[in-house]
């Protein structure tokens, strides 16, 4: 009895939806391999790709923290299950590197005991190893690894999540820029007031980008994707933000904005080569400044 799974990385926020919205890429991502074992409990034989940042203890880890809180909720303690966790996209990027562990994780165990829980079901228990990865249990990040595609978080109590359709040629490009920017930290430096003019303009922008989802117009979508409450606060974690902008915007970006809590940075492209361009220009600007940089393309 053994499973592997692979979870995708997602970009949370989409630039004005602080924690209610997030979306899937096809990759990078995560994968598991999950395999039953005689002896109850939970054991992580290997993580790979990690540089040895993650921890092998299970009370420790992510992933083994919300299987067993699975297995608790289950009462199945006589289950024994242990864990390699093979991680292919870089840890502190901005794109759900915990969520897609995690995920992983509880489709894995989910999986091998017979789909005991329908994947909304599952959610909460991925949003318990958000909160123990970066203190909050948001679902931006865990909803679209989970679901794929687009998802807005409607409500957290009670939680509403809804998955949002969007067009089929809407291309996303992701710089990661090799600096350090721990989510929770990046949480701490936001205003938690904001003013009633800037809440209009937000959620102006959020509705239009939703509506530009539905309408499958790559041109609303793009113009919507505006943050005034968070990007200003947290753009200075990312070195020349506003230049990095001015380039993918003008190599063909429709969007352009920080991925999750950063450093990672993404644009939205009507096409694939567009998406290309933007992620080489970009890393071109971070390589000037002496900043290494990872880049992906996806479609979303
Ligand atoms: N919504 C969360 C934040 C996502 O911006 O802090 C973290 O990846």
């Amino acid at each position: 009895d053994s499973i592997n799974v692979f979870a995708p990385a997602t970009v949370a926020n989409v630039v004005c939806g602080f924690d209610i919205l997030g979306f899937a890429v096809n990759q990078p991502g995560d994968e598991v391999v999950m395999r039953r074992t005689e002896k109850p409990g939970i054991t992580i034989s290997k993580i790979t790709g990690d540089d040895g940042r993650l921890p092998l203890d299970p009370a420790r880890n992510t992933v083994s923290a919300s299987v067993k809180h699975f297995l608790d909720h289950i009462n199945r303690p006589d289950i024994g299950v242990d864990i390699e966790l093979h991680k292919k996209m870089p840890i502190g990027s901005g794109l759900g590197s915990s969520s897609a562990s995690t995920v992983a994780g509880l489709f894995a165990i989910n999986s091998l005991l017979g789909n005991l829980l329908t994947l909304e079901q599952l959610l909460p228990f991925a949003m318990k190893g958000e909160e123990l990865a970066c203190g909050y249990g948001h679902a931006d990040n865990v909803a679209p690894a989970l679901f794929g595609g687009f998802v807005l978080v409607r409500s957290y109590e009670p939680l509403d999540v809804i998955r949002l359709p969007f067009p089929e040629s809407l291309y996303c490009a992701i710089v990661f820029p090799e600096v350090d920017v721990p989510t929770r930290d990046a949480r701490q430096m936001i205003r938690s007031k904001v003013l009633l003019k800037d809440a209009v303009i937000q959620w102006g922008n959020i509705a239009g980008l939703v509506s530009g989802l539905f309408m499958q117009d790559p041109d609303l979508i793009g113009r919507s994707m505006k943050d005034v409450l968070v990007e200003p606060v947290r753009s200075i974690l990312i070195p020349d933000f506003y230049k990095l902008r001015e380039i993918a915007l003008e190599n063909g970006g429709i969007s352009f904005g920080i991925s999750g809590s950063g450093p990672s940075v993404f644009s939205f492209t009507k096409d694939r080569e567009s998406a290309g361009r933007v992620t080489q220009k970009v890393a071109a600007h971070l390589a000037s400044l002496n900043i290494g940089s990872k880049t992906f393309v996806s479609a979303i």
